[in-house]
């Protein structure tokens, strides 16, 4: 550990900017550490940081022989995820953070968070981790320092960010960084035994809290996810997203993926969904049998910064250096790139541990092993009647291990988008796939995208609004963003198309209708086709809409007449989702542009005029 001590000391500091040092100062006096480190961003400080955390139980070392240079955290029960009512957008007036974000007053917030980070330090060492949301010294990209007691922290960041010295390089005497402040809320007392994960159990004392005024971020009581990894969530979305309106770009919940054609034509797109909607598995697709000769890159699965480029279109960058991807669920079929990126160098957190020192989590390939030790730390047997893993278990991986990451992948230009494509999770009345008239049309769509919460009961799916899949992430007040993706259209000369999309319907059985992950090929050659002026369509009352013979469906029997079960929309049921927008569109009064409320008259007089029930041209 010597590197560790003999940083310690604040006259020790690997910067002369003195912004950043009289930050750190002034928290570490806030905080009450007993010790400072700075994270240099090396393999040498990564390793002795996963070492203490071995040693102090947080941590188990995975057989190397199966998954080298991998551990295995487990939590806290309480600490399992992002925790949305207690995150808070604070500003002066509640109408600058809109009705959709839990405003604080800036002031009084400012002074609560002094109060609990008091001494929240106390026993424990405080890290100073430089990192990069972007390619380091890319125009695009912006710097953050974290403060955290939390090495499980230090470590995560060192994955899913670029961190370290070469940061503090390229930030320089002057530059500007985003402080971003973290304690997992456990001091620990003299000579007291700390605990595996040690956080603030009781929800109501978490604070996720954002000042969008001073771009400042400060989080209390949690160790997981996007609560404590501030570059995710906190910077790259919900501060970003207030960057991004001043100065006139797009910080969105996106995944960025390559499709290129066996002709080596590619087009990118940029895919929003909600968490656990299916980003890393569409970003890492493998195209199925009959899709020989196509190729999907993986540019980012979680969130892409999009900006004009010189050409006047739109170019996106992934901010992130890894994957915080859901591990329930993941397979060599369903997503075969994720676990090869899985095999080394990664973190999971709250999976079960097998009696060979493996991982193991409920939909991985073959059988259930026979006894493995549960999230929590228990016995656990097949028939124990409970999940060994947690459902939002995650592993923390390097983008670079990917097989299908893009080779402009860190290009600091970011790379060229032609589509966005929205989904939520919808059993009914939503089809596979439908494109927008146009970008005031997409726009609308987006923003009134809904989604079934994952945990509600069969048959009882609880739609919940999620614009754009930035409903918890929007920094500022959704009908000022509705109106800055507007303008953004405005200013690009032919602007990506938009499309919606919707995996998740269900036949009257509750089974899925559509194969879905790789099979969604089939969707995307259809939008690529549409976004080159190459894709027939027909005209309906809700977009444009492919029929049966206008999608590629060599490798897949799949019969038209459920092909239209899957696209189709009745007028009733048009009638009463756009009907419904309202109540989505009343919590914003006048600030919502005046393009939505065209928008929802337009869609209701052709659903007015429309047959009971709309039919594409059926193929002969
Ligand atoms: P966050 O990381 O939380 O932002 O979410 P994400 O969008 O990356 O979610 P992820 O890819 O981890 O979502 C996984 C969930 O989506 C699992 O429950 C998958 O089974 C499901 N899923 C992904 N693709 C498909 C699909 O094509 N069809 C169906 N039915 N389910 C899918
Ligand atoms: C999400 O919830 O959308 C995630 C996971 O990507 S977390 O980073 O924990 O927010
Ligand atoms: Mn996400």
């Amino acid at each position: 550990m010597s590197n560790l001590s003999d940083s310690t000391k604040l006259a020790h500091v690997p910067t002369n900017n003195a912004k950043l040092i009289a930050w750190v100062s002034d928290m570490a006096a806030l905080c009450k550490p007993d010790h400072v480190v700075w994270c240099d961003g090396s393999t040498k400080q990564y390793d002795e940081m996963c070492e203490l955390l071995v040693k102090g139980g947080t941590f188990t070392r995975l057989n190397p022989a199966k998954r080298p240079n991998c551990y295995l955290a487990r939590t806290h029960a309480s600490d399992v995820a992002r925790v949305e009512e207690r995150t808070f957008i604070c500003a002066a007036t509640k109408e600058e953070v809109g009705p959709t974000n839990n405003w604080a007053p800036s002031d009084e917030m400012r002074a609560t968070m002094r109060t609990v980070f008091d001494g929240c330090m106390r026993g424990r060492t405080m890290y100073v981790i430089p990192f990069s949301m972007g390619p380091i010294g890319s125009p695009i990209a912006k710097i953050g320092v974290e403060i955290s007691d939390s090495p499980y922290v230090v470590v995560n960041m060192a994955i899913m960010t670029r961190t370290g010295s070469k940061v503090l390089e390229a930030l320089g005497d002057n530059g500007f960084f985003i402080p971003c402040m973290h304690s997992v809320g456990a001091p620990l007392a003299p000579g007291k035994k700390d605990v595996t994960w040690p956080c603030q159990p009781d929800i109501s004392k978490k604070y996720i809290v954002h000042f969008p005024d001073t771009y400042e971020i400060w989080s209390y009581g949690s160790g997981y996810g996007g609560n404590a990894l501030l570059g995710k969530k906190c910077l790259a979305l919900r501060i970003a997203s207030v960057m991004a309106k001043k100065e006139g770009w797009l910080a969105e919940h996106m995944l960025i993926s390559g499709l290129e054609s066996p002709s080596g034509e590619k087009t990118y797109i940029g895919a929003a969904f909600p968490s656990a909607c299916g980003k890393t598995n569409l970003a890492m697709l493998i195209p199925p049998k009959g899709f020989e000769g196509w190729k999907v890159t993986t540019v980012g699965d979680d969130i892409a910064w999009i900006k004009q480029g010189p050409d006047g279109g739109l170019r996106a960058i992934n901010p992130e250096y890894g994957f915080f991807g859901v591990a329930p669920g993941t397979n060599m079929a369903s997503n075969p790139n994720a676990m090869l990126t899985i095999q080394k160098n990664s973190i999971f957190s709250n999976v079960a541990l097998t009696d060979d020192g493996d991982v193991w989590w409920e939909g991985m390939d073959g059988p259930p092993p026979a006894h493995a030790i549960d999230w929590q730390g228990k016995d656990w047997t097949p028939d124990a009647g409970r999940p060994a893993a947690h459902g939002n278990a995650r592993f923390t991986a390097p983008a670079s291990q990917c097989p299908s990451i893009d080779p402009d992948w860190e290009n600091p230009a970011g790379v060229p988008i032609s589509a966005f494509v929205f989904g939520g999770r919808m059993s009914k009345d939503m089809p596979l796939v439908y494109q927008a008239f146009n970008w005031s049309h997409g726009v609308y769509l987006a923003a009134t995208m809904g989604s079934e919460a994952t945990a509600a009961a069969i048959g009882q799916a609880a739609m919940r609004r999620d614009p754009m899949a930035m409903l918890p992430f929007c920094g500022y007040n959704m009908a000022d963003y509705f109106t800055h993706w507007l303008n953004v259209g405005r200013k690009v000369p032919n602007p990506p198309r938009i499309f919606r999309v919707n995996w998740f319907r269900k036949d009257e059985n509750g089974k899925f209708i559509w194969p879905g992950f790789g099979q969604n090929m089939r969707v995307l050659k259809w939008i690529v086709d549409r976004v080159h002026g190459r894709g027939f369509a027909v005209e309906s009352p809700i977009g444009w809409m492919p029929r049966h013979e206008d999608i590629e469906w060599k490798g897949l029997d799949f019969p038209s007449g459920k092909f239209y079960e899957l696209m189709a929309v009745g007028r009733d049921a048009g009638t009463a989702e756009a009907h419904s927008h309202e109540e989505l569109f009343d919590r914003f009064f006048d600030r919502l542009p005046k393009e939505f409320t065209f928008e929802r008259e337009l869609l209701r007089s052709r659903l007015w005029r429309s047959p009971e029930r709309w039919e594409l041209a059926h193929e002969e």
